[in-house]
């Protein structure tokens, strides 16, 4: 099987500042992942290097097979990657809907997920649907970025911080979203601060420090690993 996604010696630069080193991980289809670690371990700064938002970039990184380390951003988002940044990016000036439809499909990757779907799956959206951007709680403007990138036909979803600051409501409705999405096969890669958020959700967690990835853990092993990681991540 073709990882949906294979990172190997992924290094990363914003000008000089030497931020990667030497990341490595795979994820197959239909996997979560998560990545853990302290403020500055340098999660934000894989899922930028992985769609070519950094400054200088080395090492691999194929999404479905294909090398995309030399490939403009706008490339490696057709390769069918769902970017869903911190600052979430809605627009306050439009309406939900207007935001929904506003990226593009993706071409070669099949129907992205049609309007009455990401309805369906998002019932307050549907309500919201006239309100301004502006409008929007927090969790609605979530949910909204997310919904966005399903529309497009993306099937490899980048997740920076999605239940940060959400009320813990938000944030349960914010994890049945991902356990549906990993039900309809998508794969998913999340940056989270909130472990307990991603603890149930993820096959497998890595803990990154200075740039680099120190801990693999998976699912299976994580109760036995909680010590570790309480250490780690100095919760
Ligand atoms: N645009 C930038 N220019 C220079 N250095 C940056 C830039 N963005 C981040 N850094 C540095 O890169 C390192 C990793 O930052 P990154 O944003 O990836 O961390 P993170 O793991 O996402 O943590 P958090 O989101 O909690 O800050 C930090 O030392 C940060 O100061
Ligand atoms: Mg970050």
């Amino acid at each position: 099987m073709t990882a949906a996604l294979d990172i190997e010696n992924l290094q990363a630069w914003y000008g000089e500042s030497h931020i990667l080193h030497g990341v490595s991980f795979t994820v197959q289809p239909g996997e979560v992942v998560t990545l853990l670690g302290r403020n500055g371990a340098g999660r934000t700064t894989t899922l930028r290097a992985i769609m070519g938002l950094t400054g200088a970039r080395t090492g691999s990184i194929k999404v479905n097979g294909v090398e995309a380390i030399r490939l403009p951003t706008h490339r490696i988002a057709h390769l069918g990657i769902g970017y869903c940044p911190e600052e979430r990016g809605i627009f306050a000036s439009l309406s939900a809907e207007e935001n929904l439809m506003l990226p593009p499909q993706l071409s070669g990757h099949g129907a992205g997920m049609s309007v009455a779907e990401i309805y369906e799956m998002f019932p307050n959206l549907y309500e919201r649907r006239h309100s301004q951007g502006t409008r929007l709680s927090g969790g609605e403007q979530q949910m909204l970025a997310v919904a966005r990138i399903l529309r497009t036909g993306a099937r490899l979803l980048l997740l920076d911080e999605i239940s940060e600051g959400l009320a813990p409501v938000i944030v349960q409705a914010l994890a049945k979203m991902i356990t549906t999405l990993k039900a309809k096969g998508y794969t998913i890669v999340m940056v989270e601060q909130n472990f307990r958020f991603a603890a149930p959700l993820a096959d497998r967690f890595y803990v990154m420090e200075h740039g680099r990835i120190v801990t693999t853990i998976a699912a299976a092993e994580l109760q036995a690993s909680m010590p570790a990681l309480t250490e780690l991540l100095g919760v």
